[in-house]
């Protein structure tokens, strides 16, 4: 069984378009991290809550980080951020036992597995964590993303309908799919991803 990045640092995938390096996301990537949302079209950046082409989005995220609200990873083809993950608790609320994952990978590195790899990492990392309810929100039209996370165990828990609105003012519907840690755990261990 293989331990998670979070377990035992940084990793190398080789993928077809390239070796690819698994490492959590810390000062100084900011810049790196602009310049992957950036590039990303606007459709892809719906499911999130903030706008993350915005660098105070990213500075609050990072800060998030540090304070460990947010555990998240990068996926780095040299010096370029290629994908992200993030695993957001919020230990103050009524929901401290509930992590929401986020999982983006840019157009070009797509339909390699990168984004079944950083969606497996962020699960392990969530369990990690001892987080006993995952969610996950997608548009509904993202198919690659439903079939990632469904592929993990989770099922489809809610439709928020015209829930969020891109800049050009159309309105989109939210999926949220979600799963119980214990069940996604068993999956994990099928993909030789460790959650301990
Ligand atoms: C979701 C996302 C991360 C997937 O990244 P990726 O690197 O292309 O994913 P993978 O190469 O690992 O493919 C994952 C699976 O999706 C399937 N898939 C890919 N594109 C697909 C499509 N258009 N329709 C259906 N399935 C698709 C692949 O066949 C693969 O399944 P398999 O392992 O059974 O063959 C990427 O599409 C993305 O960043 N989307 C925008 C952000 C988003 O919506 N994130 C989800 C919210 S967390």
């Amino acid at each position: 069984m293989t331990d998670s990045v979070q377990d035992t640092g940084p990793r190398t995938l080789k993928l077809s378009g390239g070796d690819v390096l698994l490492r959590p996301f810390a000062t100084g990537d900011e810049a790196a991290v602009l310049g992957f949302a950036g590039a990303l079209p606007e459709h892809d950046l719906l499911f999130l809550t903030r706008d993350i082409t915005q660098a105070k989005v990213v500075a609050a995220w990072m800060r998030d980080v540090e304070d460990g609200t947010i555990v998240s990873l990068l996926a780095l083809k040299g010096p370029k951020v290629v994908g992200t993950t993030a695993v957001v608790r919020d230990a103050l609320s009524w929901s401290p036992h509930v992590g929401d994952i986020r999982v983006l990978v840019s157009p070009e590195m797509r339909g390699q597995g990168l984004g079944q790899i950083l969606a497996q990492e962020a699960v392990a990392t969530a369990t990690a964590m001892g987080l006993e309810k995952l969610t996950v929100r997608m548009t509904v039209d993202q198919q690659a993303a439903i079939a990632v996370f469904e592929s993990l165990g989770f099922r489809g828990e809610a439709l928020l309908r015209d829930h969020v609105k891109d800049r050009a003012g159309n309105r989109h519907d939210l999926a949220i799919l979600s799963h119980n840690v214990a069940e996604v755990g068993a999956r994990l261990s099928a993909f030789g991803v460790g959650a301990s």
